[in-house]
């Protein structure tokens, strides 16, 4: 390798970061990748660590690599448009009555058409599945426990499993009792269970805007209203936007996902999470956090739990394994706040108990240490493929389209120009083998038609470049021929 010209004008630093642009344009690096490490370098350029520390410093600053934790510096996707937080004239809105659109429907479908690139449904295990480790505990489980296997369960769920739970919220300084977690049928069923305890027909429900459409569909299902509380695309839920709706409109409950929203991989931080309890408690408005995501962060350490600032227990957690191990195990939790008599009868009258067999194997998986060493690979496969997706996608999607540079999760949010109609070519894109979801189904009043979500929970492959490649198409054949139409062409 050309060692550097020490007697160049320019600074060996710079040196450093022409070599990093050069790897890039030859493409022996791409977005996402990882830097050599400093030491490294320094060795094959003969000047100190240090000097290498700096070029990376200043390709940090500006926006080209990201630095992680114990592992190094990352190519971040530099060409991608990152999604801008909406302007102030964003309209606010009045309470919905929300009408389940077929379009939902056919997204979920879509899941399980073969020969379909699934990027329409978030499912982030897909990038590092633990199925053989699971399958195998679950073997092993099931030989142990005879003909409990098949009994019901205690409605609340496996003391255990609860035990671990707690421990888990513990480690973050919430104080979570075992005996007051009521484990569930997934995240969606707490979310249910949350709901009844607190609102009824026709009550309403502030949400986020956009927000992720099962949450939509269940305030459907219960008959009760959607009112869209503006939500930045970076910095999730918009405090003095919250404040003012609380004013005008009659909120009964909120269902929020501060830490980490799905579509947009917003994320309120620890303090902005912290008003948004206060001000909902002065108000005596029950909070449900729609924590799904929170095990999938991207920054160097996990959100709060919105719990850890309830004074008045109106905070009630919603999550799952669906996200971070087994959605098919559909194994979720809610932490009730002060509404725990009540959301254990609710679980009982919807469904008795949860499924034994995988809380036992989840639990075997938590206490082995696997569960742990899992997320940490998990997220690290999806802050990578992230990356490359975002750059991918600017490279093949029209110029005017932006993508949102998510603090978590798994989806991107990406936003086509304002005439296009991201549902019009949902169909054809599955005739061409891939799925997304179309922007209309993430708001209950119909907003974000022109945008779509686009799931990086995958295993990368050339299969995933070329579906990317046909929803750029797409999207390019439909800017133009929207463009045309309003020319009269
Ligand atoms: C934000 C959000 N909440 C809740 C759920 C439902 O989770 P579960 O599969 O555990 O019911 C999902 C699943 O996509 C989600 O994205």
């Amino acid at each position: 390798m050309k060692l550097l010209d020490k007697t160049s004008s320019a600074f060996l630093y710079q040196q450093i970061i022409a070599f990093i642009e050069n790897q890039q344009k030859t493409g022996a690096l791409s977005p996402g990748d990882k830097l050599p490490s400093l030491r490294k370098l320094s060795g094959q350029f003969e000047i100190s660590v240090p000097t290498v520390k700096q070029a990376y410093i200043e390709l940090e600053r500006q926006g080209r690599v990201c630095a992680r934790p114990q592992s190094g510096y990352y190519l971040t996707a530099q060409q991608a448009r990152t999604l801008k937080p909406r302007p102030a004239k964003w309209s606010s809105c009045a309470p919905a009555t929300v009408k389940c659109r077929s379009m939902i429907e056919q997204v979920h479908e879509a899941m399980h058409m073969p020969d379909t690139i699934a990027l329409g449904i978030s499912n982030p295990v897909q990038a590092n599945p633990p199925d053989k480790a699971l399958a195998r505990l679950m073997r092993s489980v099931l030989s142990r426990v005879a003909e409990k296997a098949v009994s019901y369960g205690p409605v609340n769920g496996d003391a255990k499993l609860r035990l671990q739970l707690a421990c888990r919220y513990q480690d973050q300084a919430v104080a979570v009792n075992p005996d007051e977690i009521v484990m569930t049928n997934g995240a969606q069923e707490a979310l249910s269970i949350a709901l009844q305890c607190v609102a009824k027909r026709g009550d309403v429900i502030a949400v986020e805007s956009p927000c992720f459409f099962g949450i939509i569909e269940l305030i459907e299902t219960l008959g009760m209203q959607a009112l869209e509380v503006y939500t930045c695309t970076e910095d999730g839920v918009c405090v003095e936007r919250l404040s003012q709706a609380l004013a005008q409109h009659p909120i009964k409950a909120c269902v929020f996902s501060t830490a980490i929203n799905n579509p947009l991989g917003s994320m309120n931080t620890d303090s902005q999470r912290q008003a948004i309890v206060t001000l909902l408690e002065q108000h005596n408005i029950p909070l449900i956090e729609d924590d799904v995501y929170s095990e999938l962060y991207f920054g160097d350490k996990k959100p709060k739990p919105a719990q850890l600032y309830s004074t008045k227990g109106l905070v009630m957690t919603c999550s799952s394994f669906s996200k971070t191990a087994a959605p098919g195990y559909r194994l979720g939790w809610l932490l009730p706040g002060k509404y725990e008599e009540k959301a254990k009868r609710v679980k009982r009258a919807l469904s008795c108990s949860t499924p034994m067999l995988q809380q036992w194997t989840l639990n075997e998986y938590i206490q082995s240490g696997d569960y742990d060493r899992h997320l940490s690979v998990l997220r690290k496969k999806l802050i990578y493929n992230c990356e490359r997706m975002r750059a991918f996608i600017a490279d093949h999607f029209p110029p005017e389209v932006c993508i949102s540079k998510p603090h978590g999760g798994s989806v991107l949010w990406v936003r086509c120009q304002s005439h296009v109609n991201t549902s019009e070519f949902f169909h054809e894109a599955l005739e061409q083998g891939v799925s997304f979801a179309p922007g209309v189904i993430f708001s209950p009043s119909g907003k974000y038609g022109n945008y779509m979500r686009i799931s990086f929970g995958v295993q990368w492959s050339t299969q995933v470049e070329e579906a990317l490649k046909t929803l750029g198409k797409l999207v390019c054949i439909h800017t133009q021929q929207q463009l045309g139409k309003e020319e009269g062409l």
